[in-house]
């Protein structure tokens, strides 16, 4: 079964949010709306809707995440789901239970959704392939593999700042290998319709097969970043490394590590972003990060409006 048979149910309705590539452009831009009539909500005094009131949703982190646990959690309280945040220490999988017999024991407790984090590419594709059909699935970070909803929100804050995706330069800079974002971001991006999709690092943390998802490589930051109207940094994953694949940390934030001095070849309007957490002083200087241009601070808000618009879509099965 592919991902297209277990994200979307047999009347098409998007119904799991796995991975961005098979969703088509119209559903993306009706998340990226619905975010935005949830972004007032921040500004309310009583920050509350009931789509999801009698729900119960699942935070099943088997990775550390700041981020994208909390704003799950916000976003589905926001939205009047009850909301159980299990902790991946104090689980039975420690014990040896494996990773579906836990999610049928919590299936039987009559959950509605699970938000999944696991360091296995397609962990969350199998949870969706295994649990009953009116259980709802949201892949939030598997391995390598994707991380549809932090593409979103990308999605969502470049359309902020840019309003035209077609128009634009986009260049997503760093560790592309071990990348479960950049690879959603690439795929939102060219759904989105943006033509000039750079990717740019050393030659061994490009994956070979890159330009098949629509991205031209880089190995020069100085090139790569070249009146680029956004800029997406990346961290570098140096838990996933196998093997010495840059020369050494100080090189690595010589080469491509983006400081205001490098900055300065993009638009004079660029903006710059980063998924988190950052390694500051590796792949970007602080300077940048909390500089004029930088809206990771932006991203990071917009989480909890674009993790509000994928739960109440799916919930709502919307085409
Ligand atoms: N961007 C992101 O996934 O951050 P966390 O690991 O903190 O969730």
């Amino acid at each position: 079964m592919n991902f297209t048979d277990i994200q979307f149910d047999n009347k098409g309705r998007l119904r799991h949010f796995l991975t961005i590539e098979d969703i088509p452009r119209d559903t993306l831009i009706q998340i990226l709306d619905t975010a935005e009539s949830f972004i007032s909500f921040g500004q309310r005094e009583i920050r509350k809707a009931p789509l999801l009131r009698g729900k119960t949703v699942v935070n099943l982190f088997f990775e550390p995440s700041t981020r994208t646990r909390t704003t799950f959690e916000i976003a589905a309280k926001r939205l009047s789901a009850d909301v159980i945040n299990l902790d991946a220490k104090r689980m039975s999988t420690i014990k040896g239970e494996t990773l579906l017999d836990t999610v049928s024991t919590i299936e039987a407790m009559k959950t509605d959704m699970f938000v999944v984090r696991d360091a296995a590419s397609g962990s969350a594709f199998l949870i969706a392939q295994h649990v009953s059909p009116e259980v709802r699935i949201i892949n939030a970070g598997d391995g390598r593999h994707a991380h549809p909803t932090q593409a979103m929100l990308d999605m969502f804050t470049i359309r902020q700042y840019k309003k035209e995706f077609a128009d634009l330069s986009v260049a997503i800079v760093g560790d592309i290998l071990h990348s479960r974002v950049a690879r959603s971001q690439i795929h939102a991006l060219k759904i989105l319709g943006v033509k000039d999709i750079r990717v740019v690092g050393p030659k061994t943390l490009i994956p070979t097969a890159i330009e098949k998802l629509g991205a031209s490589s880089y190995h020069r930051l100085e090139t790569g970043i070249e009146n680029v109207d956004v800029v997406m940094m990346l961290r570098l994953q140096l838990e996933r490394m196998e093997g010495q694949l840059i020369p050494s940390e100080q090189e690595y934030f010589h080469l491509y590590g983006l400081t205001e001095e490098k900055l300065k070849l993009a638009k004079d309007d660029v903006i710059v972003m980063h998924p988190g957490p950052m390694n500051r002083g590796l792949e970007i200087a602080s300077s940048v990060a909390d500089g004029e241009h930088s809206v990771i601070l932006a991203q990071v808000t917009n989480g909890i409006a674009i993790r509000m618009s994928v739960m109440a879509t799916i919930m709502g099965g919307s085409r």
